[in-house]
């Protein structure tokens, strides 16, 4: 689409999986793009030089930690020395490993410190990033905010309790961005994905079996892949979906409702 060409998105964790497929799918279509790694910096350099290669944008990587809301004010900051203008927000990013030890687990195995990362790394990370990017889409005349959420927090997912009430938390959060940053015509919403097969779907410790049951479940017979969300999210940052704010899109291959 013309339209996109020449603006920017910036996207917090597209080293891999669902990110990745994201800004690649915006910089198939001409959009330059400032995204985000925590532990990849060397695979975070090697999409930056390939994206600009393959597809004649630009495209830079930075360093962030979103357990570390302090630091978004700085990354914005280094994005505006490299990029003259923010279209584009998607809050994407997600802790995995020793931060959501006592967040991610049974119910009577949570603890406040791992569910409080979990809210950091999900809400807090939305709220801080989306009131950066929202100060720069200002300045052209508004822009499109997404966020990721899950379909965890619609369905039990065995041990997804900390980050499904958290996606439900941010899919909240999002609902009252819209409302306040209409007036700067910048419209937000959210994509919940079902089970995608990416590395943070691996970590799961019964990965194999939600594998297994998201095939059964879904009406197309197949396991989500990261394009099949990237799909969603661009088009929601698109003027195709101009009059889209303050909604959830369900991307889950039909496995929801059964
Ligand atoms: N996979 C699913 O089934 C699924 C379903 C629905 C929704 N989602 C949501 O989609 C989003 C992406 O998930 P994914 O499956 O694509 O995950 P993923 O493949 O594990 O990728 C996670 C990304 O987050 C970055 N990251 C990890 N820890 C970080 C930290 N402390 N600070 C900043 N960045 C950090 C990683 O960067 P480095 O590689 O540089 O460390 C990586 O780019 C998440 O919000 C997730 O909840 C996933």
């Amino acid at each position: 689409m013309s339209d996109m060409k020449g603006k920017t998105l910036v996207i917090t964790g597209a080293t891999k999986g669902i990110g990745k497929a994201i800004a690649e799918k915006f910089a198939k279509n001409g959009v330059n793009i400032a995204f985000t790694y925590n532990s990849n910096e060397e695979v975070a350099n090697g999409l930056a030089n390939e994206w600009e290669s393959k597809y004649g944008i630009k495209a830079r990587s930075y360093p962030l930690n979103i357990l570390e809301p302090d630091e978004f004010k700085p990354l914005f900051e280094a994005i505006d020395a490299d990029f003259d203008r923010v279209d584009f927000f998607v809050s994407n990013a997600m802790i995995y490993g020793r931060p959501v030890v006592g967040g991610y687990g049974k119910f009577m195995r949570l603890k406040p410190k791992g569910l409080n990362n979990i809210h950091t790394a999900t809400v807090n990370a939305f709220v801080v990033g989306t009131q950066e990017a929202a100060k720069r889409m200002e300045k052209v005349g508004g822009g499109a905010v997404v966020t990721m959420s899950s379909t965890g927090n619609l369905i039990y997912i065995e041990n997804y309790a900390g980050h499904g009430t958290n996606k439900a938390a941010v899919e909240a959060m999002s609902r009252y961005a819209a409302v306040e940053l209409g007036e700067m015509n910048i419209r937000v919403n959210a994509v919940s994905g079902g089970p995608i097969d990416t590395d943070a779907l691996k970590a799961f410790t019964n990965y194999e079996e939600v594998k297994a049951e998201t095939v059964k479940r879904s009406a197309l017979n197949r396991m989500g892949q990261p394009e099949d969300i990237a799909g969603a999210v661009y088009f929601l940052c698109t003027e195709e979906a101009s009059w889209i704010t303050g909604q959830t899109i369900v991307v889950d291959g039909g496995t929801t409702f059964r």
